[in-house]
């Protein structure tokens, strides 16, 4: 009998250590232990024993299946691995082949020049504030002391909405002054600003701005940085102090040339534009002071002013009490002007070329940073 179970075992365990992969070894499994498999039908065969015998041939065969068992696992094992080493071999890639170049992005040259100019402001302890693109009339007109029909609203070539439907922000206004626009300025904000802030304000405002216009100088969505100061006792003077130390800082040249020449906007009175000193000796164009007088010349940056009375009024400040002054410059035109780029439409095209060109690496830090 025991002699038999060893030569059985003998048997299983060649065919299990010759099973060449896994399906070979479920054929094994099932030749032995099965249903209908050998070890199995020795097992039934228990019942027709004597009780001794019985109970010898039952632990012998239980000591078989045990090392079967044991021996299909140890070999599903051994073939699992070695498949999976047939894989890896197979599958490996070769990383000594050079990757393929990645396309590395560029900040925008308005991001740039948006990041120096807010930069240059927060140092002189202004806070960004910024409202909405799609605006009402009040807030782009009526409440900054355009009155109605006034030729200022014409000049601005308003892209004007459909009306909002009931319930929407505007409603609460009658008439013209619910129309809905895209903001022709960021002069919109002060409105915000001042409605919804106590004095003292100190606010610069970065964004997009819409007029119905294109030509070389002109596009129809451009960019403003706006600025605004409200306080008891502020005066022209410290309009005229922050606006040259901004100029000097972000054009970096020390001894710029500035003026304030007088001119109009609805919103600020007196209001003034001012300009820069530049040089044109050569054919050329240099920010800066000219050795000879022929060849200093002035270019216009910005327009600004001290807060229209009616501004105030309208939005809810006594003016009586406060006072302040307000700036405006185009982005683009203080970039184009900055990185000498010569035309503004560039700006919009999304040519890599040109982005590769006059954008800044993504770690540039902005040229006019603090001096400590
Ligand atoms: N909002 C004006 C414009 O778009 C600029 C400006 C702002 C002028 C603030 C004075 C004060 O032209």
């Amino acid at each position: 009998m025991t002699a038999d179970l060893n030569a059985l075992k003998t048997d299983i365990l060649h065919s299990i250590s010759a099973a060449n992969d896994i399906g070979q070894l479920e054929e094994t499994r099932v030749a032995a232990l099965g249903k209908k498999g050998r070890v199995t039908a020795l097992m039934s065969t228990l019942g027709a024993l004597t009780p001794d015998a019985k109970k010898e041939m039952g632990q012998a065969l239980n000591i078989l299946k045990t090392e079967i068992s044991a021996a299909l696992d140890a070999r599903a094992a051994l073939l699992k691995d070695q498949a999976l080493q047939v894989r890896i071999a197979a599958e490996s890639v070769d990383i000594t082949l050079t990757p393929r170049p990645q396309p590395q992005g560029s900040i925008h040259p308005i991001s740039q020049s948006m990041a120096e100019m807010m930069a240059i402001f927060a140092d002189m302890g202004f806070s960004v504030a910024e409202g909405p693109e799609i605006e009402d009339d009040f807030h782009n007109f009526t409440a900054l002391n355009f009155p109605p029909a006034h030729p200022a609203r014409a000049m601005h070539d308003t892209f004007y909405l459909p009306d909002a439907p009931p319930g929407e922000a505007g409603n609460n206004k009658s008439g013209e002054d619910r129309k809905r626009l895209l903001r022709t300025h960021t002069s919109t904000v002060q409105v915000h600003v001042m409605q919804n802030r106590k004095p003292p304000i100190r606010v610069i405002v970065p964004g997009r701005t819409f007029r119905s216009d294109y030509d070389q100088t002109h596009t129809p969505m451009f960019h403003q940085m706006e600025g605004l100061v409200i306080d008891k006792a502020t005066h022209m003077g410290h309009l005229k102090g922050c606006l040259i130390e901004f100029c000097k800082r972000f054009f970096e040249v020390d001894d710029l040339p500035t003026r304030l020449r007088p001119s109009f906007f609805p919103f600020t009175e007196p209001s003034a534009e001012m300009d820069i000193g530049c040089d044109r000796s050569n054919g050329g164009l240099k920010i800066g002071r000219a050795t000879d007088s022929l060849s200093q010349s002035w270019l216009e940056v910005l327009g600004c002013g001290m807060v229209h009375p009616n501004v105030l009024k309208n939005c809810g400040l006594d003016p009586e009490e406060y006072q302040g002054f307000a700036f405006g410059m185009g982005v683009e035109r203080m970039t184009m002007l900055k990185y000498g780029i010569p035309d503004l439409r560039t700006f919009f095209e999304s040519d890599l070329r040109w982005l590769r060109h006059y954008g800044f690496g993504v770690l540039d830090q902005p040229t006019a940073v603090t001096a400590v």
